[in-house]
């Protein structure tokens, strides 16, 4: 059975695409068939971190959504992308593709003045499961609390909940949790990210644990070399033995043993 991953977090910034990215990516390297929706229509990036430039994006979800194309002809292949990182296609067993939204301003005013009927969005993601054969589906949300972001919660087999150790994150967070269990979602896990590396990482698992009563997948630290790299590549990858390229591993194989286990 395919799994559908939301990813989640209440405010913006806090580094949903990257971890995707980087969830996707390992899987992938394991011979999963992987997809990525980018239903974060209002400011979609995620295609950046697999370098699929604009220019190349000729059909968009939003294509998908207007009844102007098949939801399959808006699916790029970007297995080539983790090939180029790896430097051979050997150590690639699976294959990724994504969903991009569109990047023109036009497109984005569109869906902000009208709106689209998120049912559709929904049997778009059940034919990309069926069309490309998918084991893992991941959804890259918009920050916040939309419609689609409810969709996703509703129709996922785990919803991954990102937040910093910040104030505005662990209120923000409450409410989709609060959401999340309304919607019945039926696994939750959440992920820590951009933590000082000066924490302590046990304690902090523990408070945000008891806060929430939902498992701490990992915690990711603040890092420069991340932020050098800038969301121009996949960071697990591009820096294979960095510790935060275990911990993401980890996380990978945490969720990837609790979807199986339902
Ligand atoms: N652990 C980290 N340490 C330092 N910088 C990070 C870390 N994780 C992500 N970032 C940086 O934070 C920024 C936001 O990351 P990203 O785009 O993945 O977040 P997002 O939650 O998808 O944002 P949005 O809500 O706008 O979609 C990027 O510049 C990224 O490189
Ligand atoms: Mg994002």
């Amino acid at each position: 059975m395919t799994q559908i991953i939301a990813v989640h977090s209440f405010r913006g910034g806090t580094g949903k695409s990257n971890l995707i990215a980087n969830i996707a990516a390992t899987l992938t390297l394991k011979g999963q068939r992987v997809g990525i929706v980018d239903t974060d229509i209002q400011s979609p990036g995620i295609h950046i971190i697999f370098g699929l430039k604009e220019d190349k994006i000729q059909l968009a979800l939003n294509d998908y959504l207007w009844g102007r194309c098949d939801i399959r002809d808006a699916a790029y292949d970007v297995t080539d992308a983790l090939i180029a990182e790896q430097g051979n296609r050997g150590s690639v067993k699976g294959s990724l593709y994504l969903i991009p939204s569109s990047i023109k301003a036009t497109e984005i005013a569109k869906v902000l003045r009208e709106g689209y009927d998120v049912v559709r969005l929904n049997d778009g993601f059940q034919e990309l499961i069926r069309s490309l054969k998918l084991d893992y589906l991941l959804i890259d949300t918009h920050p916040g609390l939309n419609e689609e972001t409810l969709v996703s919660i509703g129709i996922s087999n785990l919803l991954l909940i990102i937040l910093r150790p910040d104030s505005q994150d662990f209120q923000g967070t409450a409410v989709t949790v609060d959401v999340a269990r309304k919607l019945k979602a039926t696994k939750m896990l959440l992920v820590i990210n951009k933590a000082l590396p000066t924490l302590n990482f046990a304690d902090l698992q523990q408070q945000v644990e008891n806060i929430y009563n939902v498992s701490v997948a990992g915690i990711l630290p603040l890092s420069e070399d991340m932020v050098q790299l800038a969301s121009k590549g996949v960071f697990c990858l591009r820096y294979s033995g960095h510790s935060m390229s275990q911990t993401i591993k980890d996380i990978t194989e945490q969720i990837a043993g609790l979807v199986v286990s339902q």
